[in-house]
């Protein structure tokens, strides 16, 4: 049965794109075999792979818009078990069509139902903002990853992001959970605590992940290269902390379960 983690997390910037594309190629390097799914129309995730349009003839735009299957929206990457379904910005156009239909929001888990054992693991990477896209791919997933920063205030958008966990959970009738939180660009686990205290956060503190991501020159020269950062510095400490993330979450779905 395949896990199906969106990474969410309202802030642009906190890191969304960068934990898709890791966390999924870490997952893949570490055995697993996982698509990556672009759902946002910058295409971040799309690009940080290394796919070019050339390289494709159906994205998710056409799968959204019923024009495409699934499967036919598939690239191989240079990961051997990594996959992923890629965007573009014409996304952007279609889901303005689309989000006229609330009933619409359901249509990505609705079409996933076709490669439900394919996989091990399914990441989707979410825009920033409530949208119909993050809607979209919220709602196509079991488990939310939050991407979360000591950098800014939380609370608000935690409980802003739980209230969008209860809308999908009664609006979609779909079992939606949180699975953790995971800290970027932090440097301890001290600064994680006193950041969840002084956010009033302690009642989430079981969820958040012991690996936290630091921040690092290569994952931002890994970005530049068009490759995970694990295949640009294995050694560097950010491939460290996502291949650690991916061997948590792994853990996590093994102890627990999905649902
Ligand atoms: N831990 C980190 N170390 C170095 N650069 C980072 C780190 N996290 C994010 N960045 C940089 O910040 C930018 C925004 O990250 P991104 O994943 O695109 O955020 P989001 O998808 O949440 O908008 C990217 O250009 C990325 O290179
Ligand atoms: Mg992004």
């Amino acid at each position: 049965m395949t896990n199906i983690i969106t990474i969410a997390g309202q802030k642009g910037g906190t890191g969304k794109s960068i934990t898709s594309v890791n966390l999924a190629a870490s997952l893949a390097l570490s055995g697993k075999k996982t698509l990556l799914i672009d759902c946002d129309p910058q295409a971040c995730a799309t690009q940080w792979c290394g796919i070019r349009d050339l390289d494709y003839t159906c994205d998710i735009t056409r799968v959204l818009s019923g024009r495409a299957k699934v499967v036919d929206a598939i690239v191989n990457t240079r990961i051997n078990a990594l996959s992923i379904m890629p965007a573009g910005f014409n996304l952007f156009q279609v889901a303005l069509k689309l989000a006229k239909n609330s009933g619409n929001e359901k249509l990505l888990r609705f079409f996933l139902k076709d490669i439900e054992d394919d996989y091990e693991y399914i990441i989707i990477d979410s825009p920033s903002s409530y949208s119909f896209l993050s809607v979209t791919a919220m709602t196509a997933a079991d488990r939310l990853l939050v991407c979360m920063s000591v950098h800014h205030n939380a609370i608000e958008d935690f409980h802003c992001l739980l209230q969008m966990v209860k809308y999908i959970r009664v609006t979609h009738e779909v079992p939606l959970k949180i699975a953790g939180l995971l800290f970027n660009r932090c440097d301890t686990a001290k600064q994680i605590e006193s950041f969840m205290e002084n956010q009033n956060l302690s009642d989430a503190k079981e969820l958040v992940f012991n690996t936290f991501i630091p921040h690092d020159a290569a994952i931002k020269n890994s970005r530049e290269l068009k490759i995970p950062v694990a295949l640009h510095d294995i050694k560097s400490p950010a491939a460290d902390a996502y291949l650690r993330a991916a061997g948590e979450l792994d853990f996590f779905f093994k102890e627990r379960g999905v649902l």
